[in-house]
């Protein structure tokens, strides 16, 4: 049974809109005082495993480096380097790890899995990307987003600024999409989604309760008209392999490109959650264009996951 007194990241909607709005207003803070080099040392003595059954760069640095610079430590674990790899079930796993360590963060592939660690887990557990969901990469995105064009007379982040706002999905019908669903259903924006046929995102993934914050496009250049933000990802992630050939076939019209991006509001952000295939989903003049905020986007995936794992630890610190 999991505990109820435990608070897990599994999913975009595991927080609530208030506690949404503290965490950009945290990770504003941690990501001043990193940048002027002043100490926050909230978890100090504190562990974090980092389990990654799937490569990583952006997100295996983002936690490491942050939960040092709060002042805990971190142990590294992959399936081919523990036990995970040779079938010792999650549930053990998740009885074992989480009576050494204060924190989990795990990278792995059906949703039900990392469901199933935390359900056996002492400790909070956080999603680092699952099949389905990708949650620390949006939260970073909309981080990322209100930084550039919502903040409020004080210059901090205010997300009652996307309400109304209009978010181009191009691509595949994935993780990311299924996360964006969930963040537009609880902070009031629109999902504009393009997919291949074949690829489409399925709205019952998110358990949205309405069909009212998305709508779906054939066309790719009509998803973006008038969009704020204009995203992709990659065609084929990680774990779809041996379908590259396909989709290379079906995806070649979801490439993000200058004439996307012109249909666009003039003063649209392009993102990417990287690491990006130029020629692929997006062109290069695009990602390393004027709009695009991917470099940002990477960063404050940091300065995110810093806010959360305090917020998970700590609660509500002033
Ligand atoms: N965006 C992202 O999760 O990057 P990594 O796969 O490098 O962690």
């Amino acid at each position: 049974m999991t505990n109820p007194a435990i608070k897990h990241y599994l999913q975009f909607n595991d927080l609530n809109a208030d506690e949404y709005r503290h965490l950009f207003a945290r990770a504003a803070l941690i990501k001043k005082k990193f940048k002027a080099y002043e100490k926050h040392h909230p978890l100090v003595d504190r562990t974090l495993a980092m389990i990654f059954e799937k490569a990583s760069t952006r997100t295996r640095v983002s936690f490491e480096a942050g939960m040092y610079q709060l002042g805990g430590s971190v142990v590294h674990l992959t399936t081919g380097d523990s036990q995970l790899g040779r079938a010792e079930p999650i549930e053990d796993s998740a009885k074992v790890i989480s009576r050494m360590v204060d924190l989990v963060m795990i990278r792995t592939y059906e949703q039900t899995k990392i469901e199933r660690f935390a359900t056996h887990s002492r400790v909070p557990v956080i999603n680092g990307l699952t099949n389905e969901f990708h949650p620390c990469q949006i939260l970073a995105d909309l981080f990322t987003y209100l930084e550039h064009r919502g903040t409020d007379t004080l210059g901090q982040p205010d997300p009652a600024r996307l309400a109304g706002k209009v978010v181009a999905w191009v691509g595949d019908g994935n993780n990311m999409a299924n996360t964006w669903l969930q963040a537009a259903e609880l902070l009031g924006f629109t999902v504009h989604l393009s997919t291949p046929s074949g690829y489409e995102v399925d709205p019952a993934v998110a358990g949205l309760r309405s069909s009212g914050s998305y709508k779906i496009f054939k066309d790719p250049r009509d998803a973006c008209a008038g969009a704020d933000l204009v995203t992709t990802d990659v065609w084929t992630s990680m774990g779809y392999e041996a379908e590259n050939e396909a989709r290379m076939r079906a995806f070649a019209n979801w490439c993000v490109n200058a004439d996307m991006m012109r249909a666009a509001k003039p003063e649209a952000l392009f993102m990417h959650c990287l690491p990006a295939h130029r020629g692929e989903e997006v062109s290069a003049e695009v990602i390393d264009g004027p709009q695009s905020v991917v470099w940002d986007e990477a960063e404050n995936r940091m300065h995110v996951q810093k806010a959360l794992m305090e917020y998970l630890l700590l609660g509500r610190v002033a």
